[in-house]
């Protein structure tokens, strides 16, 4: 199976999202995880390279692809369980091509203006290679939130922007939490370094909720 974790937007958090769900699968399903790399700079990569270097971590391959990728992640789809994709905002060629054979498209947003102008452009690709790949779901996940209480009215706005694109918000989202970069750092992820930690908790309610959608039931985009 293919996810992609897409995106225009720099920072939204789609690495970490993209690694955080790694682990979580790889834990979960004890399953053979491929992690794909179409950033130039390379953010998972220097994290796998990280987390290779202690052994106390779960090994979990990577590779590095660009521009054209739709044959050689058919390919990977057969050699692995799962195969996790994370498209930096530069390499649009390869985030295309992801989308046309991925099972499950991700894409987090904060719930920030600028982010969410990326969203016409996003339904746009997101509709055109749904053509090709109909099966394909896409969801959005609100990321960075802030935990304030009197703050709560923008997730909800946020994934009402969202769903006026015709686009699915995942109900479950991430707060803005430093486990999330100390993590990184040393190729770790929240959910190894704090199991029972509420970053941990959000990350096994994404993926489960995402994962529960099931291919043939994909949302309808306008
Ligand atoms: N929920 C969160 N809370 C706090 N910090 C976060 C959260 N999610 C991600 N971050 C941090 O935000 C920063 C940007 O995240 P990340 O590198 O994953 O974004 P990206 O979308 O991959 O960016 P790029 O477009 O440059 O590839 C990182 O330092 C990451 O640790
Ligand atoms: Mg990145």
């Amino acid at each position: 199976m293919i996810l992609l974790v897409g995106g225009e937007k720099g920072g939204a958090g789609k690495s970490c999202m993209a690694q955080n769900i790694a682990v979580h699968i790889t834990q979960k399903h004890n399953a053979n995880v491929l992690m794909v790399d179409c950033d130039p700079q390379r953010t998972t990569s220097d994290w796998i390279q990280a987390r290779n270097e202690d052994p106390n971590l779960p090994t979990i391959n990577c590779i590095q692809l660009y521009g054209k990728i739709r044959n050689d992640l058919l390919g990977l789809d057969q050699r692995f369980d799962y195969v996790i994709v994370d498209c930096g905002g530069q390499d649009n060629l390869a985030m295309r091509a992801a989308m046309s054979v991925a099972t499950y498209v991700l894409l987090p947003l904060r719930p920030k203006r600028r982010d969410l102008k990326t969203l016409p452009h996003m339904e746009d690709m997101l509709s055109t290679c749904k053509m090709v790949n109909p099966k394909m779901v896409a969801a959005v996940v609100i990321t960075q939130c802030p935990s304030l209480p009197n703050q709560y009215k923008r997730i909800l706005e946020a994934k009402e922007v969202v769903e006026s694109f015709g686009l699915r918000a995942l109900n479950a989202v991430t707060f803005s939490r430093n486990i999330y970069d100390d993590s990184e750092e040393q190729g770790s992820s929240v959910l190894e370094i704090e199991p029972d930690g509420k970053a941990a908790i959000e990350i096994r309610a994404i993926c489960d909720e995402l994962l529960a959608i099931p291919p043939e039931n994909s949302y309808e985009l306008n």
